[in-house]
């Protein structure tokens, strides 16, 4: 094998070992607050998301997910630093740019599910179709469908007042779905939902990003979500202090440093956990 050769073959083997990210953030600060108030939310966070995996965010209270999740997701933007979605630029885009970047590839799920009460499960998924211009034949039977990948078909003429918290929250999923775009960012997801629903939530999340032209972020501040994770980040005052796959000895950008090494390294088949909360798997 001539040398050419053999750098073609190593070139592809490490794409295979890692695939081209769908997200890319370099260097993202945010500022917040004026005056005597500005402090820095964000100091500088790194971070790509690749196809097929789920990635957990995790951190205390105030430590800049839901900043960062924002800035990802283009609803703000950074003071500083580099983003790129599906290999396209947010930096530099207006406010009607950053939409249209949003709109096309990626999609949201919140806390409190943000469905809208006056429309049922079927119309909430068809107005996302709508609104992100998603080129579907017929709105109706891709909304049916995407509730049907959901578990939820049963339900698809139920306003949101009429379904239980887990049901909300997979149409909400449904939603996010739709159009498909090629990163879902879940803030909190299963904050508001017992066990059982959060349980079936995560399974489902775990599922979406088993997509190889997808994405999945989830804050969250739950440990029995743990089991689910492809990958598992830590941001502590808006840092990244800790980036690893559970379950392999992957090296990544930080789990390279040893001292960042976090210390709730688990294994999916792990069976109990040290500080004693149950866990979902
Ligand atoms: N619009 C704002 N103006 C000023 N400060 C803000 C604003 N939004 C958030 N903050 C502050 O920025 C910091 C990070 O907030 P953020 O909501 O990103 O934290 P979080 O990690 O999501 O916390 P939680 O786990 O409580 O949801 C907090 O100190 C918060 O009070
Ligand atoms: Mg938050």
């Amino acid at each position: 094998m001539s040398l050419m050769e053999k750098l073609s073959t190593a070139t592809q083997a490490a794409a295979q070992v890692a695939p081209k990210p769908l997200l890319e953030a370099r260097g993202i600060t945010k500022m917040l607050g004026t005056g005597a108030n500005e402090f820095q939310v964000l100091k500088g966070v790194d971070l790509d998301l690749r196809p097929g995996e789920l990635t957990l965010l995790m951190g205390p209270s105030g430590s800049g997910k839901t900043t960062l999740l924002s800035i990802l997701g283009c609803i703000l933007t950074a003071t500083a630093g580099d983003l790129t979605i599906a290999d396209e630029q947010a930096v530099g885009r207006n406010a009607e740019g950053l939409a249209d970047l949003r709109r096309r590839h990626v999609g949201f799920v919140f806390q409190s599910y943000n469905l809208f009460p006056t429309m049922t499960a079927l119309e909430n998924v068809m107005v996302a179709l709508d609104v992100r211009s998603a080129k579907v034949a017929d709105p109706y039977k891709a909304a049916a469908e995407a509730l049907a990948a959901v578990g939820l078909s049963h339900r698809a003429n139920n306003y949101p007042s009429k379904l239980s918290g887990g049901e909300k929250q997979r149409v909400a999923i449904a939603r996010s779905l739709a159009g498909n775009p090629s990163v879902i960012l879940a803030d909190e997801p299963t904050a508001a939902l017992d066990s059982e629903n959060g349980r079936a939530v995560m399974e489902l999340l775990s599922e979406v990003a088993k997509d190889p032209t997808r994405a999945v972020l989830a804050v969250t501040h739950d440990h029995r979500t743990l089991s689910f994770a492809d990958r598992i980040i830590r941001i502590e005052d808006g840092r990244i202090v800790a980036d690893e796959r559970p379950g392999d000895k992957v090296s990544d950008d930080h789990s390279a440093d040893a001292s960042a090494a976090p210390e709730y390294t688990i294994r999916k088949t792990d069976a109990s956990r040290r500080d004693g909360t149950k866990r979902y798997a």
